[in-house]
């Protein structure tokens, strides 16, 4: 209820408080003058925290566990999920709620469940903002219709190892690719009223040790890979909430790293919102919070000790930390709640539309699955088709989900219950889209299923049918890696023994990402579905009839096997409740200076190795053809113009990209720009990209800026990393910028 004070100010009343409220010191109602809307987020957060007593301010500083664990209640008003901050009803703030991740709500099996989006890796390829903007929204309006104002989504550490468990939550390879679709996710997130949360900051790239390991990284490499990913994803998104990882970043954990917190994101970034930790990343109270550590998470089941609390108390005392540092980690809290509009527009809930949000999740998975191979164009399938073999990988039940705290249970429940592990980071999740259901409508009695345990049987199946479909999957999760590229449970013995049954023989692939493939040789077709999602079993299926044409590239170098990376090994890696017990223990640095930012296809460039697929590679069922490659720089800008044909007989989509090569001996390609482009057949359409400014330059480490070094750029276009149509250079003269070359407010 607002009501005008003598100063023409909107003064607001809340008379009833909101429920769950945490007792203050006070109940009298206070002035409200932080309700006016027409005040800034910094200026409202200011008015806050001048009204709020200490224990106020130690009471938003910490979230508590969002749910029962290890003998403890769920905190009351919590709604389980990874964390809760009850409401501060006196001064009208709201509960903080927030829950995972970046596929949809995680943990949501008691409240109806949730729509899940295909892994992160497929709205990656499908390198198309508005596909992840849409999904980010659509996740946001999920969690904001169960209650929740905080979504921890925004994953965006590099790939570097195909064998990290948590590749399915990022974006990939490329700082360019994955800042820009992690950052549209966030703000489709964000324009729901529901605080983002990018992470896991910085270089969280293995899970093996993650807990303790230090990743060594030079400070231009870190600059212009990872940090670039975060810097792009912070500029696009205005993320309220950045999460520190729980690695040491160069020897220091990352969430009480001063050069990660204050200097880069803080300062140099100008990052206005809040540092969350993650959950069990925080090693001590002082140091954290002089180094820039804004909120811990959930210390009292993760962290050795609650450090934002009684330590920090004492640390104040003490005088080794001043209560400036307090306020301004309660500001930047304040600040991101009425950024995004948790205050202004809580949460509240509401009923979902599965089958709207499921229409989300089936356009991601369209747009994101990678044809990798169609020999002789047995794909698209016919509708004529007399019979059909489906095998393996559970096609009768539904498509596989990755593991750990990003899964979404499915509001129809989990299709495979009982696989293992039984305990974390399981269960083991599949969603209840079966593509055995979805092409058998298309070809109704031609369809027949064979698990894939007997390969005798499989085979005999296979034999007899005009096509095979082998299903496999890998199941990868939060907390380990696996040992190598293998694919589990023999696998490659099935697909090898079906493909010699059936010359027409398309694999599918479920997984986390690249895998060996010793029969691709052997098969007619592949396509990369990713942990496909909520409606993956009919993507898929429309995808392989050509309902839909392919579009999705690899956001990811495919590498032929672990000895072409950078690191042959991870020491101590794997998971003995799948059967794949780790060799060895985790090793306490993990050095990437090997590569530095030459992550991926800049890896396989400076190497001279072939992959075995590249970065940007994906097949559809036409082709395009590029000509009249121009480039020019003006007015600051480097514009890069030229045709692209359609060439076939089908319409589709194409991705052409743009690669850029600094001058210089040193440098290897980056990607600078690329634009999704839908082409009927015989069309010719003309595009223009302008060239990412941030690519442009490199870090200079002994003037700590940026450079532009002024002399001949090479631009190649391309269908890949590799596979390019023209090039041509163009001239830029020399330029310097500051670090603090970012980023403006929400
Ligand atoms: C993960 C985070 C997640 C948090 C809360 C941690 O184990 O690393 O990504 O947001 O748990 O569930």
């Amino acid at each position: 209820m607002a009501r005008a004070n003598h100063f023409g100010v909107g003064l607001f009343f809340v008379g009833s408080v909101a429920a769950m409220a945490w007792a203050t010191a006070s109940s009298a109602p206070v002035a409200r003058p932080w309700m006016n809307m027409s005040l800034s987020p910094d200026q409202r957060a200011a008015l806050v925290l001048k009204a709020m007593t200490q224990d106020e301010k130690f009471r938003l500083i910490r979230a508590d566990f969002g749910q029962p664990s290890q003998g403890r209640a769920m905190p009351s008003g919590a709604l389980t999920s990874a964390g809760y901050l009850p409401a501060l009803a006196r001064l009208g703030l709201p509960a903080l709620q927030e829950t995972d991740a970046g596929l949809g709500v995680a943990k949501a099996d008691k409240s109806g469940g949730a729509t899940s989006l295909p892994s992160g890796l497929a709205t990656a390829a499908s390198f198309d903002p508005q596909i992840a903007y849409a999904g980010g929204a659509m996740i946001g309006g999920e969690a904001r219709k169960k209650g929740f104002n905080v979504m921890l989504v925004g994953g965006v550490d590099l790939e570097r190892d195909p064998r990290n468990g948590r590749n399915f939550e990022y974006a990939g390879e490329d700082p360019l690719l994955a800042g820009t679709i992690a950052g549209n996710a966030v703000r489709g997130v964000q324009d729901q009223k529901v605080i983002a949360t990018v992470k896991h900051y910085a270089l969280n790239a293995l899970e093996t040790g993650r807990n303790t390991l230090s990743a060594q990284i030079d400070e231009p490499a870190a600059r212009e890979s990872d940090l670039l990913a975060f810097e792009i994803a912070i500029g696009i998104g205005h993320p309220g909430s950045v999460m520190c990882a729980y690695n040491r970043f160069n020897a220091v954990y990352a969430c009480e790293n001063d050069w990660l917190l204050n200097s880069v994101l803080k300062r140099d970034w100008g990052y206005p919102g809040y540092v969350m930790s993650d959950w069990g990343a925080v090693h001590s109270a002082g140091k954290s919070a002089l180094a820039g550590l804004d909120q811990e998470s959930a210390g009292e089941v993760f962290d050795p000790a609650v450090y934002f609390d009684q330590p920090l108390r004492a640390a104040i005392a003490s005088g080794e930390v001043p209560q400036s540092r307090v306020d301004d980690m309660v500001r930047r809290i304040l600040r991101s709640m009425f950024a995004v509009g948790v205050i202004d527009q809580p949460a509240k809930a509401a009923p979902i539309d599965f089958a709207a949000d499921g229409e989300v999740a089936l356009r991601a998975e369209e747009a994101g699955a990678v044809l990798l191979r169609n020999e002789h164009g047995l794909l698209p399938l016919s509708g004529s088709l007399k019979s059909i073999a489906l095998i393996g990988g559970h096609a009768d039940k539904g498509v596989l989900s990755g593991g750990g705290s990003s899964v979404v249970y499915p509001p129809a429940g989990n299709a495979v219950p009982g696989m293992s592990p039984d305990g974390w980071p399981g269960p083991r999740v599949y969603q209840p889209s079966a593509p055995l259901e979805a092409i058998s409508r298309r070809l109704p009695g031609k369809v027949q299923f064979n698990d894939g345990h007997d390969t005798a049987a499989a085979t005999q199946l296979a034999s007899h049918a005009d096509v095979a479909v082998v299903f496999v999957e890998q199941w990868d999760a939060e907390s380990f890696d696996r040992p190598n590229m293998v694919l589990p449970d023999n696998q490659d013995a099935l697909v090898t023994a079906v493909a010699k049954a059936n010359p027409h023989t398309i694999v599918v692939l479920e997984n986390n990402g690249p895998v060996n493939m010793p029969w691709l040789d052997q098969t007619s077709a592949v396509l990369e579905a990713w942990y496909p999602g909520a409606r993956g079993g009919e993507a898929i299926t429309r995808l392989l009839f050509g309902e839909v044409a392919p579009s999705g590239r690899l956001p990811l170098t495919w590498p032929k096997d672990e000895s072409q990376l950078p690191r042959a090994q991870i020491p101590g890696a794997g998971l003995a409740s799948i059967g794949v017990p780790p060799q060895g223990q985790p090793a306490d640095t993990v050095d990437y200076r090997i590569e530095g930012a030459d992550v991926g296809y800049r890896w396989f460039q400076r190497q001279n190795i072939e992959p075995l697929f590249p970065f940007g590679y994906g097949l559809t069922y036409t082709n395009f053809g590029y000509s009249k490659l121009q480039a020019k720089w003006e007015n600051g800008k480097l514009t890069v113009a030229f045709d692209v044909t359609n060439r076939g007989t089908r319409d589709g989509i194409d991705v052409p990209q743009i690669y850029l090569t600094l001058p210089g001996e040193k440098h290897t390609r980056r990607l600078a720009g690329w634009s999704r482009i839908t082409l009927k057949k015989g069309a010719t359409q003309h595009v223009e990209i302008i060239a990412d400014p941030h690519i442009l330059a490199e870090f200079d480490a002994t003037e700590k800026n940026w450079r532009r070094p002024g002399g001949s750029y090479h631009i190649q276009l391309g269908h890949s990393a590799t596979s390019f149509e023209s090039d041509t250079s163009v001239d830029l003269p020399a330029a310097t910028f500051s670090a603090r070359r970012s980023h403006a407010s929400p």
